[in-house]
């Protein structure tokens, strides 16, 4: 059997430079997991040929051999809930409610992404994911606390990589866990520092708004061909969903195009523009619809652009996590969405 059958094989000249550089492991996650045990991936066989159980863990005490298997829609609500144990921050329900709706979306669209590790119908672990054109983003990972450090992280996103195994790019937007950082450098994902800017916004910053506009539905191929010039693929039916979820403003004229996503209790969710010029605008534009209180999240050091607005805006730089890239360098002018960047 073909034990690099599993290994997704997009980039994998800029792995193996990475591996001869001593910058990756030799040898895979995936090299290393244990022989094929009794249970089976129960997905077709060209999704994973060479699919095996979970590996042992000590849950509470107790050792057990979680089955690793796709997400089903009864999973949802108890994956959200595990993701607020193992983020140490249980959402309130507005955020709770969205995210289970995000999730719901991706069990319909990329359900070959979406794996679960599961001991006696108890959730342990998840990790979800998207393909768009020819990007593989990772939306959510986690393992319950308890469970945490012994493996099942990452049979979980090897399973979900292997969505992605055709895809030349990949992406997501990482936690400071060290146990997340390993699993993605050792992935091969590049990891750049992000930061965020917060605190309560000086309105008499914001400067006059013009050329910005409502976002409607026939907006969504030029939100989709911007995509694809700053990030490499369109968002495609993501952004079906997200205009149902937030407020949408667009820029669009003869010299640059572009949207943002606004939570208005919140901050700017997704913002995407041909040029600093645009985003800028759509970036005040986006401020302007929130409350006082404000987070511009996911600023990568490629968007200097993003820095100069906040900072204007008397918000406060601090660093938040990473993003992490595979095949594409970080996007600009961009500020990523946190689950389908
Ligand atoms: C990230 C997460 C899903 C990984 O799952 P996991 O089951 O812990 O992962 P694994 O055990 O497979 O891998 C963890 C790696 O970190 C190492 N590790 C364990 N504890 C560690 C620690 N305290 N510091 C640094 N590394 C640690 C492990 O040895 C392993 O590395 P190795 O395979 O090279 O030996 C899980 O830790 C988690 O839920 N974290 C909190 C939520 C989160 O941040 N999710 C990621 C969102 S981007």
């Amino acid at each position: 059997m073909n034990r690099n059958a599993c290994i997704p094989n997009w980039n994998s000249s800029e792995l193996a430079k990475d591996r001869a550089s001593g910058l990756v492991p030799a040898s895979s996650a995936h090299d290393s997991l244990s022989p094929k045990q009794d249970r089976t991936c129960p997905l077709t066989a060209d999704l994973c040929a060479d699919w095996r159980g979970g590996c042992p863990v000590r849950v509470d005490d107790v050792t057990v051999t979680p089955l690793i298997r796709p997400m089903v829609p009864d999973d949802v609500t108890a994956a959200e809930d595990l993701s607020g144990e193992a983020f140490g921050d249980h959402r309130p329900v507005a955020r709770a409610t969205a995210w289970i709706a995000r999730t719901e979306h991706l069990l319909r669209t990329d359900p070959g992404g979406c794996w679960v590790a599961e001991q006696d119908q108890r959730l342990l672990g998840f990790a979800t994911s998207l393909v768009r054109e020819t990007t593989w983003i990772l939306a959510s990972y986690a393992v319950l606390p308890t469970a945490q450090g012994q493996g099942l992280g990452r049979g979980l996103l090897e399973a979900a990589l292997q969505h992605g195994r055709a895809c030349l790019h990949g992406m997501l937007c990482a936690s400071d866990d060290p146990r997340a950082l390993r699993r993605y450098r050792a992935a091969g994902f590049d990891l750049h520092p992000q930061m965020r800017l917060s605190g309560r916004l000086d309105r008499s910053s914001i400067p006059p708004l013009d050329k910005v506009r409502e976002g409607v539905e026939a907006d969504l191929d030029l939100m989709d061909s911007v995509d694809r010039g700053v990030r490499g693929a369109g968002h495609g039916v993501d952004h079906h969903l997200l205009t149902r979820q937030l407020p949408l403003l667009v820029s669009d004229t003869s010299t640059g195009s572009g949207y943002v996503y606004v939570d208005p209790a919140a901050g700017p969710r997704l913002l995407a523009a041909t040029n600093r010029r645009t985003a800028t605008r759509l970036l005040w534009a986006g401020l302007a619809l929130c409350q006082d209180q404000v987070l511009i999240e996911n600023v990568s050091s490629a968007n200097q652009w993003a820095l100069d607005v906040g900072l204007t805006a008397r918000l406060e730089l601090g660093h938040q996590g990473y993003l992490a890239v595979r095949g594409v360098r970080p996007p600009t002018p961009y500020l990523p969405h946190g689950s389908f960047l």
